[in-house]
Order: C-alpha cells, then structure tokens, then sequence
C-alpha cells in the first residue's frame, strides 16, 4: 500500500516560476511513489479576501489549468476544491471544539500577518482559525504526509497537536500527519525580492517567449558591474538563482562574471533561452487544455467524488467517536 500525501493551495490565478520550483515540481514527483491528493484551498482564500470574492473561482480555474499543465495528472492524483467537501467544514467545526485560543494566537504566520496586511482586516475569527482548518483538510484524508515549505511548518506541527488531543478525548481515530519538507530555493522577482503576485515581479508559467525575455533583461543584477567587464558577484545578483536552476554550467557562468569575462546581456540572453524552451511542453499543454472547454471541470468533478468517498469515511468514524448522530 502506498503512503497518501495531501496537499492544498490557495486559489492564487495563473502560477509563476517561484510555485514551480517552490511546490509543484515536487508534486508532481511525488506521484510516483505516492497516493496523492491535492486541492484547491479556496475556503482559506476567504479568510483574508472575504469583502472581494469574485475573483476566487476564476483564479481557481486558472491555477488547476498551470496544474495540469506542468504534470499533475488526473489518472494518478486526486485533484479537488475544498468547498465542495462540506465535511472539511464539519471537521473544523468539531476541531475548532478542542483547540485551545492559545496555540492559534502564537502561531507565527498568524502574528506576522496581523504585522503585514494592512489593507485588509484580518481581526476575524476565521483568519484565527485558518490553521485549525488546514488541520481539518490534513486530518480528514488520513494523510500520512502533506509536502509544505519552511513557512508552514507551525502549521503541521499544530495539527499533529491537534491531532493527539483528538485522539485522547475520544479514541484513535486520526493520524498525525508527517512534514516532507520542500527544498526550496530562492526565486527572485525582476525587482530581486522574492518572486510573488503582490510584488508584480513575476514570470508567469504562461508568458510568451517576448514577455519572457523582456522580463529577464530588466532583472536587477548585480549594481556593481557597468561595464561587461566589471568583476562581478553572482551571489548578489537577481538572475544567477535562476542560473542555477536552468543552467547546466552555472557554475562557468558564475567563474565568468567574477572574471568579467561574461556581460549581463550574454547571461541573460542564455538564461532566457533555457526558461522559453522549459517552458514550450507547459506552453503546449496549456493550449491542450484551453482548447478541451470541459476538460478542467471534468477533473475537478471526479476528484471531487473520488476525495467524498473518503471524507464520509472519515467522518462516520469522527461523529461515532464522539458519540454524535450518524445517519447511515
Ligand atoms: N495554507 C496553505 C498555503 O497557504 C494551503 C493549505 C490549506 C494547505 N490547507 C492545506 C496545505 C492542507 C497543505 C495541507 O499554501
Ligand atoms: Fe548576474 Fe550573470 Fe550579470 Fe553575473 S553576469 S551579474 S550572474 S547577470
């Protein structure tokens, strides 16, 4: 029997290079060896976007599309949307029931947030809540391994404790969940932030080759090299991350910009051609897929049924254990 691995991400419209490299790439890997289940977190969208909805459902679309795109494939993973999974929301409800306010209010993604969005209020009882849920989607499937970054680490950790204290209360009925933990290198934006959609400093998984090289030309590198033959210092620069990943002989490259024997134009101009034809089979496939109008709502409606059988299951067994009505 293989392992199962779940995993979710919020609904965040068309993916760039820093999803790919960050999570997806890894997704797809672990379908070889593993059952895997991933989904569309569009519930935990609503915990910081609740006044502005109506991009939610498009962007999930958009992003299942990149899914399938780079190689998630519907015959071996099981690709869902939570909110048709209303037993998610039963689970975070009896959840919600055990999980002491304090390990929520020490949480650090939760404090952090509260620090950083300042254009939205997130003084909510749901944005609290947002790992009890995450918990509730981990917990409902069994998962034995749910692959995240760094960042979400507290996270997993609080829904093993959630777990335990389940398990005490009303007998052995969840299991606690296993991080595999992402390698994840840094992808910087154009601007040498990290790459992400609120910097507006991203390369699409859907940008043509013009947008593509374009965009790489105006990468900030390296501010000490004027000249091509300036010395230069790859660890500092914007593109070279990327070098790292796309090219095989990075490490030439980096030789040559420390001896200012490459020019930034030169190492973009490479670095650009390896990404446009990375790109080319994620190119095609999307076109595939824009050009088969029920193929995406076909996936996401088997998924859905094959992710219910299970969290039926799942849930029979919670509602027994705590001694609630079970209407079989
Ligand atoms: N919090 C995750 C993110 O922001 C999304 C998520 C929701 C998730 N539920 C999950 C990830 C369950 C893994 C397992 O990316
Ligand atoms: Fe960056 Fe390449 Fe220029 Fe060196 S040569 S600074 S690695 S873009």
């Amino acid at each position: 029997m293989k392992q199962r691995v779940l995993s979710g991400m919020r609904p965040s419209g068309k993916l760039h290079l820093g999803h790919l490299h960050g999570a997806l790439s890894n997704w797809v890997e672990l379908q070889k060896n593993y059952e895997c289940f991933y989904f569309v977190a569009d519930w935990h969208a609503l915990t910081t976007e609740y006044e502005k909805t109506d991009k939610i459902k498009q962007d999930s679309v958009d992003m299942v599309i990149d899914w399938l795109s780079v190689g998630l494939d519907p015959e071996k993973s099981t690709i869902f949307v939570q909110s048709k999974l209303l037993e998610h929301a039963e689970l975070h409800l009896l959840l919600s029931m055990i999980t002491p306010l304090s390990w929520l209010e020490r949480c650090p993604t939760y404090k952090e947030q509260l620090k950083e969005i300042k254009t939205r209020d997130i003084h909510t009882y749901g944005f609290l809540g947002y790992p009890v849920l995450q918990a509730a989607d981990i917990l409902i499937y069994k998962a034995d391994n749910v692959p995240v970054g760094e960042d979400q680490l507290p996270h997993l950790e609080l829904t093993r404790e959630i777990a335990r204290r389940f398990n005490s209360f009303y007998g052995n009925v969840l299991i606690e969940p296993k991080a595999l933990l992402t390698k994840t290198p840094r992808i910087p934006g154009t601007d040498g932030r990290k790459m992400s959609k609120s910097y507006n400093n991203c390369i699409y998984l859907s940008d043509t080759p013009e947008i593509i090289s374009k965009k790489i030309s105006s990468y900030i590198t390296d501010p000490a090299r004027i000249h091509a033959t300036d010395m230069g210092h790859p660890d500092i620069c914007g593109i070279f991350p990327l070098q790292e990943i796309y090219c095989e002989n990075h490490n030439e490259i980096a030789e040559n910009c420390k001896k200012g024997t490459i020019g930034c134009v030169k190492c973009k101009k490479l670095l650009a051609e390896k990404i446009i034809k990375s790109l080319e089979p994620i190119h095609k496939k999307q076109q595939e897929i824009k050009n088969n109008r029920h193929l995406i709502n076909d996936v996401l409606h088997k998924g859905n049924q094959k992710a219910k059988v299970i969290v039926e299951k799942t849930m029979l067994e919670v509602r027994k254990s705590l001694k609630l009505w079970n209407m079989e």
